[in-house]
């Protein structure tokens, strides 16, 4: 199949006829079932018809992924959410004032409108308006209701930058739009909005403390989120797969700054004699003090968005340089942290050290 790549600079406002009409073409692609990936503040979606089961069968295809793995509707008008859901709590109309446009995504009932290919067999549906205003323009000339994973192959890490995109996807879809980088780096935060208290299904830059305080009432996490083992099955399905993990043996070490250091560099030290290719995974404050093979900044720890910002890209680059041990430093389980140490955990296979 021959991919498309569009190329749309970052600020509508000034979107030129050229590149309004390039976006109607995608949305009409979409609207005659074809695929289109496109930008979003989180990372870069696989687009299709929400509302044609066949879409659906295709974005499984084209990703490699499991069609038991629901995906996300994404709409463009808040009222758009009614045509494809039963009711819509108080609760979830107060998230929805509160934080969209925006990275975050709620469970809700779906309607008889939205087929079981797009919810993996499940009777709820997954909701998001995202705020990226080519996303949002997208979906509308699509006819107002995208299905969207990560454009990413399953198994990689979700897409933060057109060119990962068309690693992955080149020749397997219709259209690929460039739109810069995600402002983000993390995808959406999931809600369960069936369950009361709402429940956190997949961490992301919308924190409980954000939802908290949105609602006035508490809100739950998922046992699953940050445990191993915890004996109980996900309830956002796609958490249940072996995630991405990167081709190196990936090990988290929490600890003070310095212990830190000391152990990765000694412990870098001892792969490098036995053969390996090392790499640490550092922020900014300390990179300096580390001596492996490749060492990588991921961000500023004064500054969270930073490495979220830049964790999944950090994480394909390592796959690039054939490193075969991996180091990270560890980050706050609390606010935005608890986003970021969800995805490292989930790389790392839970293999982390305590110092
Ligand atoms: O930021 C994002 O959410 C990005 C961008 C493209 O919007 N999308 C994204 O989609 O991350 P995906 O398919 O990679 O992840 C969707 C997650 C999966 O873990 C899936 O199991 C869960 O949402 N999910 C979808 N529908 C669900 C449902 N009805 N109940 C529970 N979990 C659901
Ligand atoms: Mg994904």
């Amino acid at each position: 199949m021959d991919t498309r790549l569009i190329q749309i600079r970052k600020n509508v406002e000034t979107l030129s006829a050229e590149e309004e009409e390039s976006l109607k073409q995608a949305g009409e692609v979409i609207k005659r079932g074809g695929l289109v990936a496109f930008p979003t503040e989180t990372v870069y979606g696989l687009g299709g018809d929400a509302l044609n089961p066949e879409s659906a069968r295709k974005i499984y295809a084209a990703k490699g992924r499991p069609s038991d793995n629901p995906l996300i509707i994404h709409i463009s008008n808040i009222e758009d959410m009614e045509r494809i859901t039963q009711e819509i709590p108080e609760e979830a109309a107060c998230l929805a004032a509160a934080f969209w446009p925006g990275p975050m995504t709620m469970i809700l009932r779906k309607s008889g409108e939205v087929p079981h290919e797009t919810t993996g067999g499940l009777d709820t549906v997954a909701v998001r308006m995202p705020s990226d205003q080519v996303a949002r323009k997208l979906i509308t000339y699509s006819g107002g209701y995208v299905a969207a994973p990560s454009a990413n192959l399953s198994g990689k890490p979700s897409p933060t930058a057109v060119k990962y995109v068309m690693e992955d996807m080149m020749g397997r879809i219709d259209v690929i739009i460039d739109g810069g980088e995600g402002r983000i780096g993390l995808e959406s935060t999931i809600v369960d909005m069936t369950v009361m208290p709402p429940r956190i299904l997949r961490p992301g830059y919308i924190t409980k403390e954000m939802l908290e305080k949105a609602l006035g009432e508490k809100v739950d996490i998922d046992v699953t989120i940050m445990r191993d083992d915890s004996g109980q099955a996900p309830k956002a399905p796609g958490m249940k797969y072996r995630h991405y993990a990167p081709k190196g043996i990936l090990t988290l070490v929490e600890g003070e700054p310095e212990a830190v250091i000391i152990y990765i560099n000694k412990q870098a030290g001892l792969d490098k004699e036995a053969g390996e290719k090392v790499g640490v995974i550092g922020t900014s404050e300390q990179l300096m003090a580390y001596r492996a093979d490749v060492v990588k900044s991921v961000g500023s720890r004064l500054d969270e968005e930073s490495i979220a910002h830049r964790l999944y890209a950090v994480l394909r680059e390592f796959d690039d340089e054939g490193v075969t041990r991996i180091y990270s430093e560890s980050f706050d389980r609390e606010g935005l942290g608890q986003a970021i140490m969800n995805r490292l955990l989930k790389a790392a296979g839970h293999r982390v050290v305590t110092l």
